[in-house]
This record gives structure tokens, sequence and C-alpha cells, in this order.
């Protein structure tokens, strides 16, 4: 049964006629509509940001150790509801179920993590340089902070934003993507249900325009301080543009065309698996995901061997099963997909599966998990012989597509893995450890894994990217504050009389000729 979604305002239904609405399906099986929603226009989006102002600093009021234990209330009331919160994951994103978990545990281990937070958020004590006085500094929250998601991961990134801000002080708006809109708003129950006061955590649904425009009404209103963003390139750099007309700086995770670079000391198998998970994985819709294979000459065919096996006789469908991947998130992302496709070229030399494009009666695919005319599934591709000019090489391809490129020295496979200018998730296979330094050293992402996939970060390690991939700021961790807080200086003098910095300093007279005696 379809349930029907409103916008949440300090505690109640968003009034009035909705801008729209749309409807969330399964993926996997589109007659069975998951959520209608209805949609809020830019006002609304402003009333809401300006309600998230006015709870802000009564919550900031709130002792940060009890802001903690919000969280940690929050952690223990999703782990109660990991399955059904997954199970909902799985059928409005098409996420397999396994996996589903695991997206549900990331926000349990952010809210362990926040817990203690809340008994820390240390701020520092200084010597000033002259008697009598001290010197302080305090994390003070930034405000009310709008948080926009993807649907790709519908709970789990969201939650990255929402604890932290929360914890920190900050009041919040989420708008999360419409095709994921149940899931947010399970999401958004279960953090309600730790108690926070009406307004600390508000959920608006609405359109990528409507949003846009009502962010610009809300910073020019002074009701948004922050702007978290987790999408597209094209739309982050929108908002950047936006954020900064505002002098502010948004925290933005955009897209990825995550490079694995195979050495000839690897251990092919491990490569394999790795690929094969953060390649084909969540249908190869996380912005983690594997984007080019750069692989040493020597190993090329062998590796892709044994790849094209792997992905050929992966099992592919329903995702409530056991499958390596499901659906695509939504139907705007299987039409970009075919976009992608189409960029094969006759110098490429296409593998993984018994076609390419939607999979269906016509298209078949050997052991599909289930009726593939129900949903949107689409054939793994893999892509050999990709060049560096080429669409397929240079743009992010969201969706479970993989090129494969060689390279003969190390310098070379670096720069090929920094090429495309997005810098979000790498890794390395080898087995030389002057190579994983090397490798470190050069590549441009914020992320580098050793032995390991792109995918597959864990929650208490800096999450971000640079170049096209984002703007430098980082999620997760203690690293995540400096997004969600402002640091404040104070000084105190208790000489009893003004003392000027830099002039009324003691000095030590310092002998700076002398020399140790030949
Ligand atoms: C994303 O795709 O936006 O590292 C986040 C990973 C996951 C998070 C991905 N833990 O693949």
């Amino acid at each position: 049964m379809a349930s029907s979604l409103v916008s949440v305002i300090s505690g109640r239904p968003a009034e009035g006629p909705p801008a729209g609405t749309v409807s969330s399906p399964n993926p996997s099986r589109l007659a069975d509509v998951v959520a209608e929603v209805a949609l809020a226009d830019a006002a609304t989006f402003a009333a809401a940001c300006a309600a998230a102002k006015r709870a802000q600093p009564s919550w900031a009021d709130v002792p940060a150790p009890v802001r903690g234990r919000a969280a940690g209330a929050i952690g223990r009331i999703v782990e109660a509801n990991k399955q059904s919160l997954a199970r909902l994951v799985t059928r409005e994103l098409g996420k397999p179920y396994a996996e589903a978990l695991g997206e549900v545990q990331e926000i349990i281990d952010t809210c362990d993590f926040f817990l203690g937070e809340g008994r820390r958020l240390y701020g520092q004590t200084v010597p000033s340089e002259m008697p009598d006085k001290q010197l302080f500094t305090f994390r003070v929250p930034v405000g009310a902070v709008a948080v926009l998601t993807a649907g790709n991961f519908p709970v789990a990134v969201p939650s990255w934003y929402l604890i932290p801000a929360l914890v920190a002080g900050n009041t919040v708006v989420w708008k999360p993507a419409e095709y994921a809109a149940a899931s947010a708003m399970a999401l958004f129950e279960l953090i309600q249900a730790a108690g926070l006061p009406d307004g600390v955590l508000n959920i608006v649904f609405a359109d990528g325009e409507e949003s846009f425009a009502g962010l610009e009404r809300g910073l020019q209103a002074g009701t948004i301080d922050k702007i978290g963003f987790t999408g597209s390139t094209a739309v982050g750099a929108l908002i950047g543009e936006l954020a900064g007309r505002h002098l502010q700086t948004p925290c933005l995770e955009l897209g990825g065309k995550n490079p694995m670079v195979v050495t000839p000391s690897a251990n092919i198998e491990l490569a394999v698996e790795g690929a094969l998970f953060s390649g084909f994985g969540t249908a190869g819709q996380r912005c983690t995901s594997l984007g080019t294979l750069i692989v040493h000459e020597s190993v090329h065919d062998e590796f892709l061997a044994q790849l094209s096996a792997a992905v050929s006789s992966a099992a592919i469908g329903d995702p409530a099963q056991d499958v390596l991947y499901g659906p695509m998130l939504a139907q705007k992302f299987a039409d970009r997909f075919e976009e992608y496709l189409g960029w094969i070229q006759p110098h490429h030399k296409v593998l993984g599966s018994s076609g390419t494009g939607r999979i269906s009666d016509a298209s078949p695919r050997a052991g599909f998990v289930g009726d593939p005319g129900e949903g949107m599934f689409y054939h793994p591709t893999i892509v050999d012989g990709v060049r560096s000019g080429d669409a397929l090489f240079r743009e992010e391809t969201f969706g479970p597509i993989v090129g494969v490129t060689t390279y003969s020295g190390l310098d070379d496979a670096i720069e090929l893995a920094n090429a495309p200018g997005y810098g979000l998730s790498s890794c390395i296979y080898t087995n030389d450890p002057r190579e994983v330094f090397r490798f470190r050293r050069g590549i441009s992402a914020g992320m580098v894994s050793v032995n390991n996939s792109t995918s597959g970060a864990e929650a208490h390690l800096p999450f971000g990217g640079n170049g096209k991939s984002g703007n430098g700021s980082r999620q997760s961790g203690v690293w995540v504050l400096d997004q969600f807080t402002r640091w404040q200086a104070m000084n105190w003098d208790y000489s009893g009389h003004l003392q000027k910095a830099q002039m009324d300093v003691a000095e030590l007279t310092a002998d700076l000729g002398f020399r140790l005696k030949a």
C-alpha cells in the first residue's frame, strides 16, 4: 500500500495546497507504489528554514552531552527498527537487502560516534603572551542548516549530516530526494522518536527547482547558515555559486570517477572481487562506485578474463533475494544510463553479459532472479579499450558500467587516475609498499584504498572529495564538526589594566651571536 507523505515543519504537517504530487515507485516492481508525495513550493521551503532558525537558540542551550544522548537514543531506536527500515530501503530504492542492512548499520555507527562527541566538542585553553590573561577556543554551532540529499543512500548519507549537525547544536531542514521519500520519512520519524523539540528537525519534500528557489529565499532572509548537499557535480556547482554570493561555504559531496589501479604484483582474485563489488554492487550507483579500471598491461588479459567471468555469472535481479545488484534507483537514472551506453564506440570491446541495456524477455540475462519485466534492470557492462579522450573515461557514468584501460608505468597510471578531474575515492591493488605510497602521494582523491575497493568507507573516517567531487569539505568522524561548528576565540584579561598584545609583552634578552667554542 502506498503511504501519503507531506512535509513536516515545526512538528506539524505543512499547510496549504502542495506545489504538485509525485509518486515513489518500487523500482524492482513498478506497479508497487511505495508513497504518494505532496511537494512543497519555495515559500514552504523558506518557511521551514525560518522555523529551524527560530528553534535554534533554545536547541543550542540544551547541553551538548544531552544532545549527544539524543544521538545515542536515535542509534538505539534505529537499531531496534533495523530490519523494517532496511526492508523499506530495499522496496523503495531496490538496494539488495544485505546492503540495505549495511546502510542502516551506517546510521547506527554514526550515532554511536556522536553520542560520545556530545561529551567532547572540545575547545582549547591557550596560553597568552601576557600575564594574568587566558585565551580559549569554543566550538559554536553554525545555526540553521539546510540539507539536500540524494536517494542512493537514502538514510545513511543523510545521517552523516543530520546527526553531527544536531549534536553540535544546529537545527535542520532536510530535503531528501523525492524518489526516496518514504525511506526519508521513516528516518525522520525514528529521529523524532528520540524526543527532539519541534522545529529542531524539519523535513521538506520538494523538487529541485523549488528547493533551489527556497534556498535562495532562506539565504536572503538570513535563515540558512549552512547548506549540505549530496548529489551531482552540476547541481553542486550551482549551490556553491549561490552560497558563495551569501559568503557561505557549503558542504558538498558530489560525483566521482573512481579509479582502480591493478599492478603487476596484485593478487588478481582479490582485485577481481573488489572490481565486481565496487563496479556493479548497488548497480554502480554509489558515489564511490568504480569508474575506470587502470590495469597494468602485463596482467590485463588475465584480470579481464577473470572479471568478465565473474560479472557474467553474477546474480542480478530481485533485491529482496541474494543478488549482486537490483534495479536502477529511479526512472531518471535508467534514462541517463541509456545515454551512457550510447558512448560505447567501435574501438571498445564489451563484456560481462549476454546483452547491453535493459534486461527483458527480448534481451535476457542468464540466471536472472525474478521477472525483469517488472522493474528497471540493466545488464552489467564492462567496456575494454577505453581511451583517455573517451566520454566513458572522462565522465561519471552512474550505473552498472565499468571502463578498462591499460598502463605501463605507475606514473602513467596515476596520471590516468587523476585525468577526469574528479577526486572522491580511489584504490590500488599491489603488494609493493613503494607503489602504495607513490600512489597515495600522487592521487588527487580524498580517499585511497589499498587492496580494497573504492566503495565501503567506514563511518568514522573523513569522507569527501576534491575537484569535481567536492569543494574539499569532509563528512564523518571529528572532521565533519568543521562543517557544523565555527571556532570562537575568547581572551580574558584579569590583570586589571590594559595589556596591549604585541606591545606590552615581556622580552628575555637572548645572545643570538652565541656559538660553542670550537
Ligand atoms: C555515497 O555513495 O554517497 O563508501 C556514499 C561507501 C558507502 C557510502 C557511499 N559507505 O561506499
